[in-house]
């Protein structure tokens, strides 16, 4: 291969360059009202949101994590109860559960999704289990329907991790609609990324919407009268302008994605060493990542680095095997397809602005590295 300048994995440059006038705008018109905590730039994105989400109500938070813990606390999730939740994601989506001083119950993946496989959350439900923590991962839905069926049958809420795959659908319903509640992250590198940390939950329940507003705000039910222990946790306005900005844009992003996807899937087709990853029939994808399944990924991620393409593993060590749940005794073997997704996925270069001359030299490095 020819040099040629480097390939990022992210590009967040990309998209300062082509809306930063507009971010710019929004800022200055915050700046000058000088409401800067629960104002009209962060009621209007809860609106916003929920309505891309398809749900009544939309509550924002400081970060997705807060948005993870906020919401198990709202579906009744307390020291001593069971969570169902995949290893195979962020440590957020675990740790959000121990911090409540729950039990995080791991359930292993599909290996064609990356996603909870149903049929383990099955057998893991316990008259303990408060609630199922469904990770929407690399921007695919998880298969909700037979979860939500298992969650029907006893009685116990879905929580949506959404913080990958905001304007995904399932089967025509989009991702933070397919649960109780759903939570989003705004982190700055997310498909719609604020620049700095935010989150947001999503619900159709108003009894929730309540419950929730009053959490993130010290557990206020009115001013200066709290009625429950709570956080500090709010999207503060400068952010949610931002966010109302890029909101603007995030349908053509991610169908530039989905572009861009399905030309590294047709180029790596012929490379039989690389499994390209499959949206099944009825769902979208919006690849926030897009991720490959190879042998000898290591060596390949070496590869591609020495040719400058940036690359990356979501997530190199599953949930059960982090020191952090050492103590719920899961050795390796525990939770196998999670281990080997672990040891062999990848994660290309993705975002709106990548060139399809990029994506080519990409491919062709993938080609040349397995041709030896
Ligand atoms: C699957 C998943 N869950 C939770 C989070 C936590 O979100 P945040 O970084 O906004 O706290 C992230 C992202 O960082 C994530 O990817």
């Amino acid at each position: 291969m020819s040099e040629s300048k480097p390939i990022p994995q992210m590009d967040l440059a990309a998209h300062y360059t082509a809306i930063g006038g507009e971010i710019r705008e929004a800022v200055t018109q915050v700046l000058a009202s000088q409401q800067f905590v629960l104002g009209k730039e962060g009621a209007a994105l809860e609106r916003e949101i929920a309505g891309l989400c398809g749900v009544q109500h939309g509550i924002g938070v400081a970060s997705g994590t807060d948005a993870l813990i906020l919401a198990l606390r709202a579906a009744g999730v307390a020291a001593g109860d069971e969570v169902i939740l995949p290893p195979f994601t962020f440590v957020a989506t675990g740790s959000a559960v121990s911090a409540l001083g729950a039990k995080p119950v791991f359930a292993d993946i599909d290996s064609e999704t990356f996603n909870v496989h149903p049929d383990e959350i099955s057998k893991r439900v316990t008259p303990r289990t408060r609630a199922i923590l469904v990770v929407h991962l690399y921007g695919l839905a998880a298969d909700i329907d037979p979860i939500r069926n298992a969650a029907t049958r006893h009685g116990i809420p879905v929580i949506e991790d959404n913080a990958q795959a905001i304007g995904a659908r399932y089967k025509g319903k989009p991702t933070g609609a397919l649960g109780d509640l759903a939570c989003v992250s705004f982190y700055p590198t997310k498909n719609l990324g604020a620049y700095g940390d935010a989150g947001m939950i999503v619900t159709s329940s108003g009894e929730i919407d309540a419950r929730l507003r009053t959490l993130r705000n010290h557990g206020q039910a009115s001013r200066y009268s709290s009625v429950e222990p709570g956080w500090n946790s709010r999207l503060d306005e400068i952010q949610a302008a931002i966010l109302r900005v890029k909101l603007r844009y995030l349908g053509d992003w991610e169908r530039a994605r989905r572009t861009h996807a399905a030309h590294y899937s047709r180029l790596l087709a012929s490379v039989r060493e690389v499994k390209t990853p499959k949206t099944p029939e009825g769902y979208e994808h919006v690849f926030h990542q897009y991720t490959i399944r190879v042998p000898r990924r290591n060596e390949l991620q070496k590869y591609l680095s020495d040719w400058m393409i940036g690359n990356a593993v979501y997530y190199p060590v599953p949930l059960h095997l982090q020191p952090i749940y050492a103590s719920l005794g899961h050795g390796p073997g525990s939770f196998p397809e999670a281990e080997r997704a672990a040891n062999e996925v990848v994660s290309l270069p993705m975002f709106p602005e990548l060139q399809a001359e990029q994506i080519e030299r990409v491919a062709k490095a993938i080609a040349e590295f397995f041709a030896g």
